[in-house]
């Protein structure tokens, strides 16, 4: 089983923290639908498997482009590949943009899981990240969402802010918990070389909150998504059993995905593209047929090495079988050796058969990850 990928590059404002790649310029919205379109049936073959498990419209903004202009490229899909049956489809929206009009006609597509970017409930926060909507407004649009019956929704948060405070963190967590939303993705908010937080934060404007809040805020996370029966299946990422988002486990289980438009990534369990992170040039070479994406194939270390940061980074762990299988003997002595002092340490430990990273792990994952490395 395979996923869909379609990035939709459009934002009517660009957030200071994001790097995404996105334009505030609607101008080639519709030549760039009809290029996705082009980009489905000329790529049709870079995933082998014709069965289609999960579809994700990411962004950018994808609640930018009306729910019909949605369903017709749901509908190009269906008739290249056979999406099945329990399919998730899912929509990243921005809580501006959901009204009554919108999700009565976002009611008619197929689309079945949403994802909003709630960010936070302080206006101030809301403000200084430059979003274009208010705390108010992210709770009438989940309650308009859950009204016209979507239950499978998640929200994003970001936490970590300049001058977050722990009680205010808290009071975020609560906020979200209390809308009965199934699904969380919580951010730890990252500093990325050339947005305006960078700008700001080298100019002294703001300042990055000290290293043990973090660790605060990361803690009070888990344990608030636990009191409320939500398991933390990836590390950034929380849901009710039976709300794991599908489409992001398919990546972290190294399932294959066609990744469609400007900037999207594709993986096909030999190589990665990665299209052309511009929307005229994309739109103009897919019309050419000529070069948009470029190739990387990947050897044994770089699969090794992806197998590490995605399999870790979940509940399901890392399968030592699975090494030795897939990637040889060499390998395998590698994760051993590597392993035992991380082991000792308490860093890691074995449940099931499985490698997982514990609590202590979590709070210094990049620098674990990176001692198993080959
Ligand atoms: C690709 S964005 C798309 C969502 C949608 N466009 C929106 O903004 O609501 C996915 C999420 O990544 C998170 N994100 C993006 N850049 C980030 C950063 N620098 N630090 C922390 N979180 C970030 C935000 O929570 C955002 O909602
Ligand atoms: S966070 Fe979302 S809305 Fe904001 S600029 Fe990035 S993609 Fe656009």
């Amino acid at each position: 089983m395979s996923g869909i990928y379609i990035h939709i590059p459009f934002c009517a404002k660009k957030c200071f923290y994001c790097d995404f790649y996105t334009t505030i310029s609607t101008k080639y919205k519709n030549e760039y639908v009809k290029a996705l379109i082009k980009e489905l049936k000329q790529r049709q073959n870079y995933i082998e498997k014709k069965e289609i498990e999960t579809i994700y419209f990411g962004g950018g903004t994808p609640s930018l482009l009306n729910p019909i202009e949605i369903q017709n490229i749901i509908d190009e899909i269906s008739k290249i590949y056979n999406i099945t049956n329990n399919a998730e489809i899912t929509i990243e929206v921005n809580p501006d943009d959901i009204n009554l009009k919108y999700v009565n006609e976002l009611k008619d597509t197929e689309i079945n899981r949403i994802s909003i970017g709630l960010q936070s409930f302080f206006n101030e926060d809301l403000k200084l990240m430059n979003r274009r909507h208010t705390s108010s407004e992210n709770i009438n649009a989940v309650k308009l969402l859950q009204d016209k019956g979507y239950t499978n929704i998640s929200g994003d948060l970001i936490y970590g802010l300049p001058n977050m405070t722990i009680e205010n963190w808290q009071k975020n967590l609560i906020s979200f918990f209390d809308l009965g939303v199934p699904h969380l993705s919580a951010y730890h908010l990252t500093y990325e070389p050339n947005t305006v937080f960078s700008k700001f934060l080298k100019k002294g404007k703001i300042k990055e909150i000290p290293e043990e809040n973090s660790l605060k805020q990361f803690e009070l996370l888990i344990s608030e998504a636990k009191k409320n029966n939500f398991i933390h299946y990836e590390t950034s990422n929380f849901a009710k059993e039976g709300f794991f988002s599908r489409h992001n486990s398919a990546y972290w289980k190294q399932k294959h995905y066609l990744g469609l438009g400007a900037s999207a990534h594709s993986y096909n369990g030999k190589s990665r593209q990665f299209n052309i992170a511009n929307i005229k040039e994309y739109i103009k070479r897919v019309e050419e047929g000529s070069g948009y994406f470029e190739k990387e194939e990947l050897s044994i270390t770089d699969k090794y090495n992806d197998y590490i940061i995605t399999s870790l980074r979940t509940i399901w762990g890392l399968d030592l079988n699975f090494i030795k299988d897939s990637f040889g003997q060499k390998y395998y002595q590698h994760i051993i050796n590597k392993s035992k002092l991380l082991l000792q340490q308490e860093n890691l430990y074995f449940e099931n058969k499985k490698l997982k990273i514990s609590k202590k792990g979590k709070f210094i994952e990049d620098s674990v990850l990176l001692e198993l490395f080959y």
